[in-house]
Formats: C-alpha cells, structure tokens, sequence
C-alpha cells in the first residue's frame, strides 16, 4: 500500500523509449546510466523487458532483500540463463541444497587456508611483473586477467594441474565468460543457437573447458590415494568434504559445477578490481607513493600472509576500488510472494536489481563520491551505514570468495608496485566497460622503474 507521501508507483528513470524502454541506454552506456541512478533514493523502475525491473538505491532496502527479508526472494530470471554454465554450483543454487553445498565448499575459502595461497599470489605476481621491462607499454586488464587466471587455476588445482591442462583452461575462459554474457543480454534465447562462427567458437570453447575439468577431478581422485603430504589446494579440500549429516561426499556432477563455478566468478572479477586500483595509482601519484613508501617500511618481499596486516594505506587502495569502481555485475532478486519495499507493493514474480557501483556512489553515504579517496576507510572515519558498502553482497549469497579476492588485491597490488609504477601511456583513452563485470577497456600504462628515492 503506498504511503499518503507516496506517489502510487515508484519514479521511472530517464531516458525510456517506446517498446526497448531502457535496454538501449543499458546496453550502449550501463555505467553513465547506473550512475544516473544514484540520483533517485530508495528505488526506481526500469523498462528492460516487458515488465519493469525496479533498481533499489536505499541500502536499507538492499539489506531487507539480501538479509533481512532474503526467504521472500530467489535469485532473478538470468540466472536461468546461466545454468547451462554453471550447472547447479553455488551461484544458481538456492535453498537447502545451497545451504549444504556452502557448507561444504566453505572450509576451503577459511582464513587459515587463503593464508596458504598468499605464497602462490604473491610468486605469479612477480612472475608477470618480472616478465615485463622498463618503458615496456601493458595493457593492465588484460594482464590482469591472465594473473587472476592463473592465481585461481593455481590454487583450485595446485596438485594436478599439469601445464596442457592450464593452457586449455587459460585459453578457454574468456571465450566461455564471453559467451555468458551475450546469452544472459539475448532477449530473444535464441541468438546462441544460430550456427554462427562466433556461436561455434564459445560452444567449443565450452566443450574444451568440461573436459578439461572433468579431467582434473578424476586425475586428482586416482592420484589422492598416493599423496600423504604436502598443502591440500582446494580441490583436495572440495574431494574430502563431506556432509555433516549424511556423511556423503559430492557427486563428480556436483563438483564440476563448483569448479566451474568458482573460476567464472572468481576470475574477471577480481581483474576488473585490480584492473581499476592501477588505473587509479596512476591517476593519483602521491597515493601511489604513499603505497610504495609504506611497502619499503613495513614489507619484505616476497609477500607472506603476515605481513599483510601491516599494510594499513594498500588495503584501503583496495576498499576504495572496490567502492568507486566496484567491478562486480547487477545483482539480481526475485518476490516470490508479494513483498512491500519502500512504501511500495508489488507482485510476486517482481523483479528487483541492485548494484553496488551505484550504492557506492551515492553522496549522502560517500561524500564526493568521485574521488578516490583511500582515506575515508580510516578506522576514525564514521562507517557506512549497513547496505551501503556491499561489494561482496550480502546475506546467505555474500561472496564465497571474499576473503580470498580482498588478499589476491592486496597482495598482487603489493608486489607489482614494489617493482614499478605504471603510468597512464600518453594519449590512451580510458572507458569503463560494463559486461558481466564493471572493467576498464584499453588501459595501457607505461611500466617504469621505481627510483631509488621513491
Ligand atoms: C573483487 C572480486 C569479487 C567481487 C566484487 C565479487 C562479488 C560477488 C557478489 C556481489 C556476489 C553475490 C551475488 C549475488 O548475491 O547474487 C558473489 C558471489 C559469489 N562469488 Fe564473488 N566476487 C569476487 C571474487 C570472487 C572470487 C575470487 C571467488 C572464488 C574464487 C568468488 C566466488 C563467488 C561465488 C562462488 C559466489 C556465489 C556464492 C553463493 O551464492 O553462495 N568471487 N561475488
């Protein structure tokens, strides 16, 4: 029922269009459309379909969706687009099977056990940044997705992957998150079964990556056997786990899909993050300094998970790329009952987005939301309210992969700007992309020799 302040249907955002209403505007600008969002407080519709999909701008009705409130809505209709992906892994799951497949994957993403792969973040870091040479021109994203790549595939498969298996993966990837992305946009759900190249292309890209999978878990079962040291990866840790009530283990199909799972969301995520937190260094010199400064006081390289507590200035680099240039997607939920949200009634069925880039940018909780300003997490600073900062989600879907990005940031920022600073490349324009992630395209920046007084 609307309140007597309210008028009876939430405000539309600007820009509709006869019979596409915002699709265009999303598609061709989603990250100046979702910034003209943050204009409207607590939630504003949308026409990208037939019906309207309403955006939820107040953290306070985000936090009633994901937490509070969460039993009256499932995960929205794009997810059904993703299942033949992702099968039934953790981020199309929902429920109780959910609850138990959570329960079971958790232990690999506990503290003790990131702390494990800091080594392995920390020698494919400088590997990559070892690989480059001074004055060298990079494109940061794309490295950046290479290393994340190689983090991910490294510590889910450390025991067996052996390097034609990697290669595979490495190569099948980006077509195969490609492929997910236009068939998640397609309105029609037809365009991925037209006999095209491209089509052709990811449907064999997606073939590759299965097997190579599949391959990977019955090689590392046949091999468990023989292991009786050395760290467990958290393939080993996922082939072990076994339900606390039944006691059973996962199914070779249930597995699959985790793994699948967790490379997709864990890969250009956390590149598009990294990605970002470059771009800005380089925009702003006297916190790349600072950066450097505090590793020069306070660490020794290579990395190791202790010292990572030490370096106070780099981790709020880190929170304020994920807050200004939050690299996750739009978060999607749907009623399933009738549900009140903001003065507001709607149906079951009723479809409601949230994205973090535009709670993050919004300046009654961020004052001057555009600048990047690491400083704002000092621990004297007043915190954002609950719902505000949400980079990771929130509720029984926050992000498994929490911890586990946040010390891949941290670690990987560390190492390459101990070794270089990169500077914008003259005259490379910037533009932030928006795909399943929020990522910037053709950020080429000059790789140079820290000097010695830096
Ligand atoms: C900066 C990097 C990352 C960001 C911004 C991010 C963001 C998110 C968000 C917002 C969700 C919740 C989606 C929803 O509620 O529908 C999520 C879920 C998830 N993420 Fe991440 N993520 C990142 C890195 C990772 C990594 C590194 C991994 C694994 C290696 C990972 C694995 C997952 C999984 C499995 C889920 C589904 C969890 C569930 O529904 O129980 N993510 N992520």
């Amino acid at each position: 029922m609307p309140t007597a302040s309210r008028p009876p249907a939430p405000p539309v955002a600007p820009g509709r269009l006869p019979l596409i209403g915002h699709a265009l505007a999303l598609w061709r600008r989603p990250l100046e459309f979702l910034d003209s969002l943050t204009a409207y407080d607590p939630i504003v519709a949308t026409h990208l379909g037939p019906k309207p999909s309403y955006v939820l701008t107040g953290p306070d009705l985000v936090h009633r969706v994901l937490v509070t409130e969460a039993a009256n809505y499932a995960k929205g209709r794009s997810f059904d687009k993703l299942r033949p992906y992702l099968g039934n892994g953790l981020a199309t799951s929902e429920g109780a099977f959910h609850l138990r497949q959570r329960r079971l994957v958790q232990p690999a993403f506990h503290h003790q056990q990131i702390a494990h792969y800091v080594d392995t973040m920390a020698r494919l870091a400088a590997e990559r940044a070892d690989s480059w040479r001074p004055g060298q021109v990079v494109d940061v994203t794309r490295q950046m997705l290479e290393l994340s790549l190689a983090i991910v595939t490294s510590t889910l498969f450390s025991t067996s992957l052996d390097a034609s298996a990697a290669a595979e993966i490495r190569h099948a990837m980006p077509v195969v998150l490609h492929g997910m992305y236009t068939r998640v946009l397609d309105p029609t759900n037809l365009w991925h079964r037209l006999p095209t190249p491209g089509n052709r292309r990811r449907a064999d890209a997606h073939d590759r990556l299965r097997r190579a999978i599949d391959h990977l878990i019955h090689a590392d079962r046949a091999d468990r056997a023989d292991r009786t040291s050395g760290r467990p990866d958290l393939l080993s840790m996922l082939l072990q786990a076994r339900d606390a009530d039944s006691g059973e283990a996962m199914t070779d199909r249930q597995l699959h899909d985790e793994l699948i799972t967790l490379l997709v969301a864990g890969t250009e995520t956390a590149a598009g993050g990294l990605a970002w937190l470059f771009h800005e260094l380089g925009r702003h010199p006297h916190l790349d300094r600072r950066l450097h400064q505090e590793l020069h006081d306070h660490a020794v390289l290579p990395l190791t998970a202790d010292q990572l507590p030490r370096l106070g200035h780099t981790r709020r680099v880190v929170d304020e790329a994920l807050r200004m240039r939050n690299p996750g997607g739009i978060t999607i939920r749907r009623a399933i009952t009738d549900v009140e949200l903001g003065g507001y009634r709607f149906r079951e069925g009723t479809e409601f987005i949230f994205s973090a880039l535009v709670l993050h940018r919004n300046p009654r909780h961020f004052p001057h939301p555009l600048r990047f300003d690491p400083d704002r997490w000092l621990p004297d600073r007043p915190p954002a309210p609950r719902g505000a900062f949400v980079p990771f989600g929130a509720g029984h879907h926050l992000c498994i992969g929490e911890a586990f990005a946040r010390t891949e940031m941290l670690t990987v920022a560390a190492t390459v700007a101990s070794r270089w600073r990169l500077t914008p490349a003259p005259g490379a324009r910037v533009r932030g992309v928006m795909t399943s992630t929020n990522h910037p395209d053709n950020l080429l920046m000059t790789v140079e020799p820290r000097p010695e007084a830096d």
